[in-house]
């Protein structure tokens, strides 16, 4: 018996085969497009996600030698926050607009002016985003109204895979959360926001728990994908929910540490908790009943790469990452801001700018690297700051996964940063293998999440902090802190220049 975890992600579609161990059997995935039409907008078809899906599903199935009559269940996971709007017959309108999408800082605007802002927050559990998809929806209305009156559904990225595999309108409550749409404490929609901001609430799918049948493989599917006409399809979760399922961060005191494009610090909550200020995500897990605090950076190991491919075209990361070794923790006084796309967490900001400051003649090559090294390692620190104030259980476990991860110096820093150990697990593949957790306990594999968590993820490694370098650290810390208020006044203007 087998399970399947298909991920939606902004750059492929990947299908994942587990077995009924939780074993990954073989992964597969085929590559999307994203149109950037004008400047700030992020689009994609999603007629290309079912394409690269289905052909994804067809691999894994033919790879494995594996009859589609095996999969007992699939799990849904990918990009959130994406809005795609379908008419009566289930047509796409338009391209779907993505989670990195710039253009809706009006509509922000106005959402906080209709609703107030502190209302929002205490609903929804965030303030309003550009990338989130309640702003999307307006701006559809009040930029394409033509369009708009033809609206019948609403869906995110993974659902609309869904809708194509079953036939059905489904949604689950982590990504559902994740529209700004959601009252986050009741887990359902937020029907009177629905109602100030005209949004139809029948245009909305039914939520579910990350663990419950959505609904069934159909004829047409079965023929595109080589899954059997009947598999069950389990709800599954937003990417970032599904990605701590998969690193077993599903229960309060286990915070999954992703260090990928972007770094994200998640930490599982049994109870709603809301930062006033709405500086950390509060979404609902997919864990069913659980809740999350989420802080974002936007860009994490982005920084990285960007620096390797602008400033160091011709050297390997392993290589650069080397030089930074011998460079003394805080850099001798060169600070970096992490804040290349703009930034989430702590400040939710679109015009923030990134930095190195303290640049002298002694500095080096090296230098610059591990100084954005120690400012990724800073920033996510924010989050942890802000989550650990926000009243969630002492943390006991930090689980760290990511391509940034993988270096030992970058999770050596980031230990002596954040003053505590980090532990790797067995499982890698992310986002995909929690969905397929996710399908596997939504058919009794497992009696619950946290079962499955604990029979499959295993710890490999442990990072310790270097006691001298996290005394360094703390104090270097508070002055990187100062540097965003010092600068912040100034990015507006900085933008007029772009
Ligand atoms: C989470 C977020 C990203 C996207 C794309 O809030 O914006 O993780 O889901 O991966």
């Amino acid at each position: 018996m087998y399970f399947l975890g298909i991920d939606t992600s902004t750059t492929s579609s990947k299908a994942l085969l587990m077995d009924a161990t939780g074993n990954v059997v073989v992964v597969a995935s085929s590559p999307h497009t994203v149109q950037t039409p004008r400047p700030l907008w992020s689009e994609q078809n999603p007629a290309e996600w079912w394409q690269a899906t289905a052909q994804s599903i067809r691999r894994v199935l033919q790879k494995a030698g594996v009859r589609g009559e095996d999969v007992a269940a699939v799990g849904l996971t990918g990009q959130m926050h994406g809005l795609v709007l379908l008419d009566e017959a289930g047509n796409v309108l338009r391209p779907a607009i993505l989670w990195n999408d710039q253009r809706t800082q009006a509509q922000c605007d106005a959402i906080h002016a209709r609703i107030g802002r502190e209302r929002f927050i205490q609903t929804t559990g965030n303030v309003a985003l550009t990338g989130f998809t309640a702003p999307k929806i307006l701006w559809v209305a009040e930029h394409e109204p033509h369009l708009y009156a033809r609206v019948r559904h609403i869906l995110l990225p993974k659902d609309y895979v869904r809708y194509r595999l079953t036939g059905g309108y489904a949604m689950d409550k982590a990504d559902g959360a994740g529209t700004a749409l959601f009252d986050v404490r009741r887990r359902t929609w937020a029907t009177d926001l629905l109602e100030a901001l005209d949004i139809n609430p029948a245009w909305l799918p039914p939520t579910f728990e990350g663990t419950d049948i959505t609904g069934h493989v159909h004829q047409a599917a079965a023929d595109a994908t080589g899954l059997a006409v009947g598999t069950p399809v389990v709800a599954g979760g937003g990417d970032q929910a599904a990605q701590a399922v998969g690193v077993g961060a599903v229960e309060p005191g286990i915070v999954a540490l992703t260090v990928g494009t972007s770094g994200v610090v998640f930490a599982p909550t049994t109870e709603p908790l809301i930062e006033p200020q709405g500086r950390l995500h509060a979404f609902c897990h997919a864990v069913p009943g659980m809740w999350h605090l989420m802080g974002v950076m936007l860009s994490a190991a982005g920084s990285l790469q960007w620096y390797r491919d602008t400033l160091a075209p011709d050297t390997d990361f392993d290589a650069l990452l080397d030089e930074a070794r011998e460079i003394p923790p805080a850099s001798e006084g060169l600070f970096f801001l992490p804040y290349l796309s703009g930034e989430r967490t702590p400040h939710p900001n679109p015009l923030a700018r990134g930095a190195w400051i303290g640049l002298t003649v002694r500095h080096r090559r090296a230098h610059m690297t591990r100084a954005l090294l120690e400012g990724v390692a800073f920033g996510l620190k924010d989050s942890f700051t802000l989550i650990a104030e926000a009243g969630t259980a002492p943390i006991r476990e930090v689980r760290v996964s990511g391509g940034g991860a993988r270096s030992a110096l970058w999770r050596r820093i980031l230990a002596s940063v954040l003053a505590s150990d980090l532990v790797t697990v067995n499982t890698t593949e992310g986002a995909a293998y929690g969905a397929a957790l996710l399908a596997a306990v939504g058919v009794g594999q497992w009696a619950d999440v946290p079962t499955a968590c604990r029979c499959a993820v295993r710890a490999t490694g442990r990072t310790t902090p270097d006691p001298a370098a996290t005394v360094r650290y703390a104090d270097a810390y508070n002055l990187y802190r100062d540097l965003y208020p010092a600068l912040e006044g100034l990015f507006p203007r900085m933008a007029t220049f772009a």
